[in-house]
């Protein structure tokens, strides 16, 4: 295995999503709508929680956060998959394929940390209210976002050292139109049994993992709102609901995508662009339209964005 069997197959060959012209000019549309509109709401919402002082809190700083991420997620696979959509023959170099691994990964990573931290958060506010203080110090926030990068760094380099050695001799056409590993692995000219292996053990272990961890800790949430039921508590469960809905649009695709990486249907590619688009869009939505505070912080900065345009 040495590193010139790289030039047998210097460039990664998409075979897309679909031909037909009518599903493509739907999924252009479609795709550059919803990265239009993630793009701006989540700019918006970093935007808002930065200039708010009333919005700095731990809460709102992890749902900033996110955005960022999601503003990450969004641009990591969706601009190459819209410029492509029309092109008959959709390349991308080798370094280009191990880049976008990299950032899915890293991103990925991130992004599975920081709802474990918001569902952490609501834990203490609901279950804890007199210790919220104490406990979600700006120190704790700043640790969250550092094991949060840690973890996401961690997770993708591990499993790119499996894999960027591996030697590509033959096929270069990825069935999909993005790189991502089970793919990628598939084209090695090597016995990949066990990378895939690994890929099921390291990505789907932990969107497996953390899901079952974030919904046992809204189970105790609830439960705890159940037993203490008083005034607060239906608009904790209202936060609690937009909570609950993003980590299982979030995570249901994941799950689907790399607990059988072997398999791979048409399924899977559909699944991928709702994660890499409808779910970093839906998320300012989720958690802004419930929120009376996040709405009224969001229409201030939107006026104030209005009248500096009129003035210069
Ligand atoms: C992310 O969280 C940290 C720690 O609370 C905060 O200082 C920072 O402003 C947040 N980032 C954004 C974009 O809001």
């Amino acid at each position: 295995m040495d590193g010139a069997n790289h030039s047998v197959v210097s460039e990664f060959v998409f075979l897309g999503l679909t031909n037909s012209w009518g599903i493509q000019l739907f999924l252009f549309v479609f795709s550059s709508m919803f990265y239009a509109a993630s793009i701006t709401g989540n700019s918006i919402i970093v935007f808002t929680v930065a200039s708010e002082t009333q919005l700095h809190s731990p809460m709102y700083f992890l749902l900033a956060n996110l955005s960022l991420i999601d503003l990450g997620v969004s641009s990591v696979t969706s601009p190459k998959m819209i410029y492509d959509l029309f092109r008959k023959r959709k390349v991308i170099s080798f370094r280009g394929c191990i880049t976008q691994i990299f950032f899915i990964h890293v991103i990925g990573g991130v992004e599975v940390v920081l709802l474990i931290a918001m569902a952490y958060d609501r834990y203490v506010a609901i279950c804890k209210p007199l210790h919220y203080l104490t406990i979600m110090r700006p120190r704790m926030c700043i640790f969250f976002l550092v094991a949060a990068w840690v973890v996401g760094l961690t997770h993708s380099l591990v499993q790119l050292a499996f894999v960027v050695k591996l030697p590509f001799c033959g096929p270069n056409e990825l069935d999909s139109f993005y790189c991502d590993l089970p793919q990628f692995i598939r084209l090695a000219c090597t016995d990949t049994y066990r990378l895939e292996l690994m890929v099921t053990a390291n990505s789907g272990f932990i969107s497996v993992g953390s899901f079952f961890i974030l919904i046992i800790s809204y189970v105790v949430i609830i439960l705890t709102v159940h037993k203490h039921s008083s005034a607060g508590s239906s608009k904790a469960l209202s936060t609690l609901s937009a909570h609950i809905t993003v980590v299982v649009l979030f995570f249901g695709p994941l799950i689907f995508i790399y607990v059988q990486p072997f398999s791979s249907t048409h399924l899977d590619k559909f699944l991928a662009i709702f994660d890499a688009l409808v779910t970093p869009f839906l998320n300012p939505v989720i958690y802004t339209l419930r929120n009376q505070e996040m709405k009224v912080a969001m229409r201030k900065v939107c006026r104030q964005l209005v009248s500096y345009g009129k003035i210069s």
